[in-house]
C-alpha cells in the first residue's frame, strides 16, 4: 500500500517516514562514527600519570619511592671546576663522551646516539623505529612512561606478561604467543622495573630470534644493568643487529643531574634517531657533557661508593619481608627496587596512610598496573631505609587491628 494515500493510519504513516530516512540517518552515523574514530586517533597521550605522582606526591622523610642510589655530590668528583666551559662545539654528539659511552660497552662510536637520559633516550628510539598503528609488544607490568611513549606515538600497544609465579621471568613463549606479523617492536627492562628481575643472555636471544622471524626489533632499557655488582652481564646490543638498547648514568651511579643518557643501535637506526632528535633538545647542555665524561673517568669510584647501601638495603628488606605475612614478593638477586605484594588489601589506601600518619613512601603498584602491590626502593641511606620498614611495620600493625 503507498504510503501517504489517504485511508493509512498515522501510525503506519510515522513508521514509514522513519524507514525512508534510515538509509541517510544511518549513512550520517556512519560518517559520524568515522569522523570520531579519527578523532579519537587524533587525540594524543600527552602525560605521564607517574612522573607526575613522582613529582608531586612521592616525597616523605622515609622516602622509599626512589629507584636509583644516593646523589654522588660534586665535590666528591675529581674534576677542576675551571677546566669547565659554559659553551663549546657541539655537532652531532660530543666526541669525547660518545667514546667514552662506546668504551663502556665495548661498541663503535657510530652505534652510539647521545640522549637527555634513558627517558629521552626510549622517547628518540621508540619514535625513530615505528610508526602510527604499529604493534609494539610491551612487558607487563612495566615502567608507565614507555607505555606512555609508546601511546603518545600512536603505537598499536600488546602485552606480554611476567609473573609473580615464574619470579618475573622474561618467558619467551609468552612473548612467542604475543607477538603477531604486524609486531614491530619488543620492549624490555633488564633489570626489570618495578621487580629487579634479570633477563639472561640466552632468554634475550631467544626473543632476538623471534623479533628477527618476524622484521620487528628489540628495544631494552637496561638503565638498571649495572646494579649486578658481579659478573655484570654485557650489553644486549651485542646480540645481533635486532637490538637496541637505552641507558644513562642515572640509577647505578647517582648522576641524574647530568641527565648522561644514551642509546646503542646500528649506524642508520643511529642516524634516524640523532636526526630526530634535531626536533627535540636540538643541542644539549654543554658543561654537562664535560663533567659527564668525567664522570666516565671515575665510573667506577661511582658505582663503588652505593655498593654497599644498595647491599645493606637488599639485606634489611629481605629480612624484613621474611618476618611480614602481610608481605610477599619474589627475590631477584640485584636490583635497587623490591615489587611487593599487599597479600590484603589495598596498596593506594594503605600508602596514603603511610605518607600522611608515618612521612613514609613507596610507589602504588597502580602505576606499574598491579594495584595489590607497592615497589620499594633501596640504594639511598641505610638509616633512612631501615625507619621506613619499622614505620611500614607499625602502619600495617594497625592496619591489621
Ligand atoms: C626503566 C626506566 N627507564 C628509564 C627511566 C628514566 O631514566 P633517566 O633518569 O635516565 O631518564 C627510569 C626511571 O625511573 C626507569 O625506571
Amino acid at each position: 500500500m503507498p504510503v501517504g494515500q489517504p485511508g493509512v493510519s498515522p501510525g503506519f504513516r510515522c513508521f514509514a517516514r522513519q524507514a525512508r530516512c534510515l538509509p541517510r540517518h544511518t549513512a550520517k552515523m556512519a560518517v559520524l562514527l568515522r569522523a570520531t574514530l579519527l578523532l579519537l586517533m587524533l587525540m594524543t597521550h600527552k602525560h605521564s600519570d607517574y612522573m607526575r605522582w613522582s613529582k608531586t606526591q612521592s616525597r616523605a622523610r622515609f622516602n622509599l619511592a626512589t629507584s636509583g642510589v644516593a646523589p654522588f655530590p660534586l665535590r666528591e668528583l675529581p674534576v677542576q671546576l675551571e677546566t669547565l666551559e659554559i659553551n663549546g662545539d657541539y655537532g652531532y654528539g660530543h666526541p669525547p663522551l660518545q667514546k667514552a659511552i662506546a668504551a663502556h660497552h665495548g661498541v663503535d662510536p657510530d652505534c652510539v646516539v647521545e640522549s637527555a637520559g634513558t627517558s629521552m633516550a626510549n622517547h628518540l628510539a621508540m619514535a625513530a623505529m615505528i610508526e602510527p598503528g604499529d604493534e609494539v609488544l610491551i612487558e607487563h607490568p612495566a615502567y608507565g612512561p614507555i607505555l606512555d611513549v609508546a601511546r603518545y606515538l600512536h603505537a598499536d600497544v600488546k602485552r606480554f606478561l611476567r609473573t609473580r609465579e615464574t619470579g618475573w621471568v622474561v618467558d619467551s613463549a609468552e612473548i612467542l604467543r604475543a607477538i603477531t606479523p604486524k609486531t614491530r617492536l619488543i620492549v624490555i627492562t633488564n633489570l626489570h622495573n618495578p621487580t629487579s628481575a634479570l633477563t639472561p643472555d640466552p632468554v634475550l636471544r631467544e626473543v632476538g630470534d623471534i623479533a628477527r622471524s618476524i622484521g620487528a626489533l628489540v628495544l631494552v632499557d637496561e638503565v638498571y644493568l649495572d646494579a649486578v655488582y658481579q659478573r655484570t652481564p654485557r650489553t644486549s646490543f651485542h646480540l645481533g643487529p635486532e637490538f637496541v638498547v637505552t641507558s644513562s648514568l642515572t640509577k647505578v651511579y647517582g648522576v641524574s643531574g647530568l641527565r648522561c643518557g644514551w642509546i646503542l643501535a646500528r649506524p642508520d637506526l643511529a642516524w634516524k634517531m640523532r636526526s630526530l632528535n634535531d626536533l627535540y633538545s636540538a643541542t644539549p647542555v654543554y658543561p654537562g657533557l664535560l663533567l659527564s665524561v668525567a664522570v666516565f673517568k671515575h665510573l667506577n669510584r661511582l658505582r663503588e661508593k652505593a655498593r654497599p647501601i644498595v647491599e645493606a638495603d637488599r639485606k634489611l628488606l629481605r629480612d624484613f619481608l621474611r618476618q611480614q605475612p602481610a608481605l610477599s614478593a619474589a627475590w631477584p638477586d640485584w636490583g635497587t627496587t623490591s615489587f611487593v605484594q599487599l597479600r590484603d588489601g589495598n596498596a593506594d589506601d594503605f600508602l596514603e596512610r603511610l605518607r600522611t600518619e608515618f612521612d613514609t613512601s613507596a610507589v602504588p603498584g597502580r602505576f606499574f598496573e598491579m594495584s595489590d602491590h607497592l615497589r620499594i626502593g633501596m640504594g639511598v641511606n641505610t638509616e633512612m631505609f631501615a625507619e621506613g620498614l619499622n614505620r611500614i611495620s607499625q602502619a600495617l600493625g594497625r592496619s591489621t587491628k
